[in-house]
């Protein structure tokens, strides 16, 4: 697996840096890209929401390893306890811009080059709030549900290329994406999980690993791995 290149985005912090950490784990090449250097084996600086950033980011990422095997979305942010008449067309836009724009924007750049090889894989970072929606944050909530149909349509288009495209929507997750007052932090709330607990990063990461390597049935799948905040 040594020559196997991931290109994580969102990769210099939680879930992200989790996902480039388990591949090369593995012994992948890792390539980050961030709004921040990551500390991956070559990190590109870029916002996903620019396309002719991010397309200039692989270009760079092709011309350092040659290759992609596996593409993983994990750029995002997130706004908590925002009310459907705070949502401003500014904080839409924004969200709807990073959120789906970015993951469709690293989609553009790297499908060509899988598709040309047909092979590799994609996996988007959705979350579990896609799946169960939430009394606040809306804007969030569907960007992340885009991504998932994104997803699916995309599996769908390509597989017969041997490109796999598949999803994780991961329940509250213990990374600095939540802010220590996070309502999703609070024992309440924790108490009220089947698992009584947040999901670790490294569990996330798994969930990705599995889906590019082992998991090669799956195809326009959503796996969320979230406490039994969804069952
Ligand atoms: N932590 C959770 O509870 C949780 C739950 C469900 C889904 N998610 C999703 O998982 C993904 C990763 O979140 P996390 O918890 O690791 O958060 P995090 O804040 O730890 O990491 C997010 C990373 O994305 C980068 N980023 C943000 N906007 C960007 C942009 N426009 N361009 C490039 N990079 C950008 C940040 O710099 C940061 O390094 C996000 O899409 C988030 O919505 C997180």
């Amino acid at each position: 697996m040594s020559d196997r290149v991931v290109l994580v985005t969102g990769a210099a912090s939680g879930i992200g840096a989790a996902c480039a950490q388990v591949f090369a784990d593995h012994g992948w090449t890792t390539a980050g890209l961030d709004l921040r250097e990551s500390a991956t084996d070559t990190a590109y600086v870029a916002d996903v929401s620019d396309r002719p950033a991010v397309a200039e980011a692989v270009r760079g990422v092709l011309a350092d390893h040659g290759r992609i095997d596996a593409l993983v979305t994990a750029a995002g942010y997130y706004e908590e306890g925002i009310d459907v008449a705070e949502i401003s067309r500014e904080r839409w836009d924004r969200m709807l811009a990073v959120i789906l724009g970015g993951t469709a924007n690293c989609a553009w750049a790297v499908l060509p080059h899988l598709l040309e090889r047909g092979d590799g894989s994609m996996v988007a970072i959705s979350s579990e709030l896609a799946l169960a929606g939430s009394a606040t944050d809306l804007h969030y909530v569907a960007a992340k549900g885009a991504v998932l149909g994104l997803i699916k349509s995309l599996a769908a288009e390509v597989a017969h290329t041997g490109v796999r495209v598949n999803a994780v929507a991961p329940g509250p997750t213990d990374t600095p994406l939540l802010a220590g007052d996070s309502i999703w932090r609070e024992p309440e709330y924790l108490a009220t999980l089947p698992l009584g607990r947040l999901v670790t990063p490294a569990e996330i990461a798994g969930a990705v690993y599995y889906l590019v390597t082992e998991g090669t049935a799956f195809c326009g799948e959503v796996l969320s791995p979230n406490a039994g905040a969804v069952i």
